[in-house]
């Protein structure tokens, strides 16, 4: 590359990152700038405005719209989750995620599956950081919140302290905050894909819904009560997706699974893993709250779906959400994913509702 080429394409990636940058005085600066401010340039400004303005009103006055970019994100810092839970939850169910910034191509691609099962309304991330409640926001206004305080990295790798019980039981205080406010809540990782609608499978009125974590083979009859403890003197049951009804029964297994949390020893086996406390909150609360073990042809763990193909052709037809789970990594989760063709974001990005990002 020449050094003219590599300035020049600096200096586009300097447009492109700052468009209002009132340093630039480039002939593409101006072209641009003039292009903003023609007429229909203003009108369909304008009119977003107006819009804004009418369905997002918590966003705060209007001219905050002709402040900074960073200005307007920053209103974001004072949603709160009943404003969050109200705006998605119309229709009494919020589905929730919560999201680090490194996961946001996770997020994309749970996103777009999601979308294909027409639910994306009701979807909720709750960011991990500022940089993703800003990102979500700025492409899917309302869709984001943070839950102050921010988890830093600090207080979140200090394991074995109380800050690091905390941070950990932040899931399901915010899966109990919900309910609280008197919606059902299902909660997915976001390294999971949805091949169907898994809402005509939450059939019934049971407290907790949830899944099993074992790649060992039911018989498609499997009964749907908590199942035997394992080895461990405790189920394996997925703290990746779970759906609750706002009942005291699924109240009681959040505060029991925050209890948990706090009273059971980090060990270097468990590391910041939530899904034993999940497990233990299930074991004690068993008795007086109305459990329900989701099919496991719809809804296998990732050490079966991926590992056992004669399972999968002899299911065909039958699964719901897939999660990526029993591999470790980032890289090797993409990778796994591209070859199950379930990679969306690859081909499908305009099917997001963040689109490319
Ligand atoms: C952008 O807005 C923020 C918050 O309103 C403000 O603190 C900051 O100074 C503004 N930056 C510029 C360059 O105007
Ligand atoms: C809420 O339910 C109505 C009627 O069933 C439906 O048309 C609408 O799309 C639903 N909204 C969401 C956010 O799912
Ligand atoms: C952890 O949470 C408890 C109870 O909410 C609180 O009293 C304590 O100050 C917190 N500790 C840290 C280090 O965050
Ligand atoms: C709870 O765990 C204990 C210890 O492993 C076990 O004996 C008991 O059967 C479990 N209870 C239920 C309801 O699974
Ligand atoms: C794989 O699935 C088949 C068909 O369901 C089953 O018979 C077999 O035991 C499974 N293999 C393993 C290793 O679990």
């Amino acid at each position: 590359m020449s050094l003219h080429q590599r300035q020049q394409q600096q200096q586009q990636h300097l447009i492109d990152s700052y468009p209002i940058s009132p340093h630039s005085t480039t002939d593409v600066h101006h072209q641009r700038a003039s292009t903003i401010f023609s007429r229909t340039g203003l009108l369909v400004l304008l009119s977003l405005i107006l819009i804004l303005g009418v369905f997002f009103p918590w966003i705060g006055p209007m001219d905050s719209l002709f402040s900074n970019r960073t200005g307007s994100l920053a209103k974001w810092r004072s949603y709160t989750l009943p404003q969050a839970a109200a705006f998605v939850g119309k229709n009494g169910t919020v589905i929730v995620c919560a999201v680090s910034e490194p996961y946001i191509p996770f997020l994309n691609n749970w996103l777009i599956s999601v979308a294909r099962q027409k639910h994306q309304d009701k979807v909720l991330v709750i960011a991990e950081d500022y940089a993703t409640l800003y990102k979500v926001n700025e492409r899917w206004p309302g869709h984001a919140v943070l839950v102050p305080p921010a988890p830093d990295t600090q207080t979140a790798h200090k394991f074995g302290s109380q800050g690091f019980f905390n941070f950990t039981s932040r899931r399901p205080r915010h899966l109990l905050q919900i309910l609280e406010l008197g919606y059902n809540v299902m909660y997915n990782d976001v390294d999971m894909v949805w091949l169907a609608d898994p809402f005509p499978y939450l059939e019934g009125n049971h407290d907790v819904y949830f899944t099993d974590d074992m790649a060992a083979v039911k018989p498609l009859n499997h009964p749907h009560d908590l199942p035997p403890p394992g080895k461990k003197g405790r189920t394996y049951i997925c703290s990746c997706m779970i759906f609750l009804h706002p009942t005291v029964g699924a109240k009681a297994v959040m505060k029991k699974w925050i209890e948990e949390l706090q009273v059971q020893p980090w060990s270097k086996t468990s590391k910041s893993n939530d899904q034993p406390a999940f497990n233990w909150a299930l074991n004690k609360t068993a008795g007086q709250v109305d459990l329900y073990l989701l099919p496991q042809a719809a809804f296998p763990s990732g050490g079966l779906y991926f590992k056992n193909e004669t399972w999968v052709q002899e299911t065909k037809g039958k699964h719901v959400i897939i999660h990526n789970n029993y591999i470790i990594g980032f890289e090797k989760k993409i990778k796994r994913f591209r070859e199950f063709g379930l990679w969306l974001v690859d081909d499908h990005n305009d099917e997001s509702p963040l689109g490319r990002i």
